[in-house]
């Protein structure tokens, strides 16, 4: 597998934009707590790298969600992990690494909203809206992208490159789609 060169989006840009996402998103939820609710695995260095330049009171959850795609049959994502303390009443704050079908998201939407919190935004890292399958609303996006592969910063291909510091393009290889994963 083969990577661009220069990287889609370096590290210094990544903060950048991550640190103004968090001022938005502190100023918004002014004299409110958030339970940020995380979603495995991609989005693990975007949210620990967001939570840190909240200035609110934040309580942290996880969900893991595996989508199926490609030569599969079409089955929708299975969610094998969600939040442990109640979500009731509280101001739901989720993060995911990418929006690409938006599959994933309207499913973990559907299941956070049957949990009665008081309100549920988004914050994604990178949006590719020409791949988008399902409406999914989104209050803070990172960066809008074309529809090409990317790793790094938390995102894999194949559970590899997820530790790269910036965001690089795939040139070549499979994406798990291809490859019927
Ligand atoms: P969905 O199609 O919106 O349901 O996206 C589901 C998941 O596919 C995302 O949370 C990512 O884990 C993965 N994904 C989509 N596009 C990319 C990409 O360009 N690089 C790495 N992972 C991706
Ligand atoms: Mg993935």
């Amino acid at each position: 597998m083969r990577l661009s060169e220069t990287p889609l989006l370096t590290n210094e840009q990544i903060q950048q934009r991550v640190a103004e996402m968090a001022a938005a998103i502190s100023q918004d939820y002014a004299n409110r707590e958030i339970v940020v609710v995380v979603v495995l695995k991609g989005s693990i260095i975007f949210a620990s790298d967001l939570i840190r330049k909240i200035t609110v009171p934040v309580s942290l959850e996880f969900i893991r969600a595996k989508s199926y795609s490609g030569m599969t049959a079409w089955q929708p994502p299975q969610i094998s992990m969600m939040p442990e303390q109640s979500l009731k009443d509280k101001h739901v704050l989720l993060v995911e690494d990418i929006l690409d079908t938006g599959t994933t998201t309207a499913l973990i939407e559907k299941r956070l909203t049957e949990l009665e919190p008081e309100s549920v935004a988004l914050a994604v890292l990178l949006d590719k809206p020409s791949r988008r399958r399902f409406h999914v609303d989104c209050e803070y996006t990172g960066f809008t992208i074309e529809d090409h592969f990317v790793v790094g910063y938390g995102l894999d291909l194949d559970e590899q490159h997820r530790n790269l510091p910036n965001i690089y393009t795939v040139l070549d290889g499979k994406t798990p789609e291809e490859s019927g994963r």
